[in-house]
């Protein structure tokens, strides 16, 4: 029988010492936040039968799912778009990994922990919704990323194309192909906010030559949360024979979708923004008949194998961050994919509506659930982001960032699935305050 989010969240309890008092198990129990869990489940069983849609307003649902993080009174983080606080079972497994390993980390490690490895990669691709054979287990979207970039054999004159607005680490992985092997870089660049996948899409599929043998999509622009048509540019690609790469750092685990849904050959995340891993967890995708012409960033004993398996030879890293995956999926799961989606879009445009009548106001990113989901960009006529940014920070504590890259500017604002309705109010008042001032 598939194991179920609470069996996983659960499944951390089940070896604790031996010999416990019932206090002891209590205090144990309670530094893992199984009691606020607990409460979650009972928010849970009470949520069933409801609607997502429903349920995206209910305070109280979501106070549950707050609770099982550990938050700072210091601070109010709405920069999950840089990377997301892990729950408390998370951190508790993790933890649990790390007491389990050191005393003697060369048995537990590689004899204990990385058995987990197999049942992971299967439990990675249910949710990404292809093959385990498709998925292998990494530290980063950098670095499933640049395993493709600099993996393919290109040679000189070859074309790709890639947008103005793709993530930094991803242009400059190109930009040095481009240095060192004389690979051509055709570029995009795009108007954002934008809500015509027609425009979208077109500004990559115009880009198309006989000489172009990949195109580069963000799935969630990183500056200002546009979803972009990946479907699209996809399907037109491939019967070109052009292969289709996918940042996908912030949509995976955000908002529904499989990988195979998208029709692209190559896929890579963070597992430690979306689906609230520990920091340093990423995976990549790679259609299966497209692994054997892929070559691994780090050496493998056959670099043209066709097991995904020979992306994974990374060296001897914390083997107990990465088997804390395990919770995090479980968490995920637990709340429900269509839940979470439904609510961070209430909660972006919650706080966007409200910001609407601010006269000086500008948003940067769209409403509609088909074009922006959690993150959302806004700025003030004839302000500086930055100055918005220290004014929310020094006045109110919230943790927000000023962007400035390319054609885009403005704050971003990214609330997660812990933020309370509270702290947006706080948010808004504070732009208000600063858009007055
Ligand atoms: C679109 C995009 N791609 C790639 C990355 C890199 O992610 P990481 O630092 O986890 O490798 C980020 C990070 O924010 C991102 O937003």
């Amino acid at each position: 029988m598939p194991s179920t989010g609470g069996d996983r969240i659960l499944g951390i309890f089940r070896d604790q010492p031996a010999g416990m008092s019932d206090l002891d198990r209590r205090s144990f129990l309670d530094k893992l936040g199984v009691f606020s869990a607990t409460a979650l489940f009972a928010s849970l069983a009470r949520a069933e039968g409801r609607s997502p849609a429903s349920l995206a307003d209910d305070e109280t649902f979501w106070a549950h799912v707050r609770e099982s993080f550990v938050l700072t009174p210091d601070l109010i983080d709405m920069n999950n778009g840089g990377v997301s606080p892990a729950p408390k079972v998370v951190i508790g497994a993790m933890k649990k990994n790390l007491d389990l390993s050191n005393p003697a980390p060369s048995y537990y490690m590689w004899r204990i922990l990385d058995k987990g490895r197999e049942p992971l990669r299967k439990d990675l691709a249910r949710i990404a919704g292809c093959s385990d054979e498709e998925i292998a287990i990494q530290r980063n979207t950098s670095e499933a990323l640049e395993t493709v970039i600099f993996g393919l054999p290109l040679k000189a004159g070859d074309e790709i194309v890639l947008s103005k607005q793709d993530y930094p680490n991803m242009l400059n992985a190109w930009k040095q192909r481009e240095m060192r092997e004389g690979i051509k870089l055709v570029w995009v660049d795009l108007e954002l906010p934008s809500e015509d996948n027609d425009y979208l899409a077109g500004q990559y599929i115009k880009r198309f030559t006989d000489r172009t043998k990949l195109v580069h999509v963000t799935h969630v622009i990183n500056w200002n949360g546009q979803i972009m048509p990946v479907r699209q540019i996809a399907d037109a690609a491939r019967p070109r024979g052009i292969d289709v790469l996918v940042d996908g750092a912030h949509s995976f685990a955000h908002f529904q979708f499989t990988i195979p849904s998208l029709n692209c050959d190559y896929f890579g995340t963070s597992l430690h923004k979306w689906l609230t891993a520990c920091i340093g967890t990423g995976m990549l995708y790679v259609r299966k008949e497209k692994i054997p012409e892929l070559y691994p960033l780090f050496s493998a004993p056959d670099p043209r194998a066709d097991d995904i398996r020979k992306f994974e030879h990374l060296g001897t890293r914390p083997f107990y961050i990465e088997q804390a995956i395990s919770q995090a999926i479980g968490f995920y799961e637990m709340i429900g994919a269509a839940r979470k989606e439904k609510r961070l879009q209430f909660l972006k445009n919650y706080w966007m509506e409200r910001v609407a009548g601010i006269p000086t106001a500008r948003l940067h990113t769209s409403m509609k659930a088909s074009f922006g989901c959690a993150i959302g960009m806004v700025s003030v006529e004839g302000r500086k982001a930055i100055d918005l940014e220290n004014f929310l920070l020094e006045k109110y504590r919230i943790h927000t960032v000023a962007i400035n890259w390319e054609n885009i500017h403005g704050l971003r604002v990214t609330p997660n699935v812990y933020t309370s309705l509270k702290d947006l109010d706080l948010l808004v008042k504070g732009i208000g305050e600063f858009a007055r001032s």
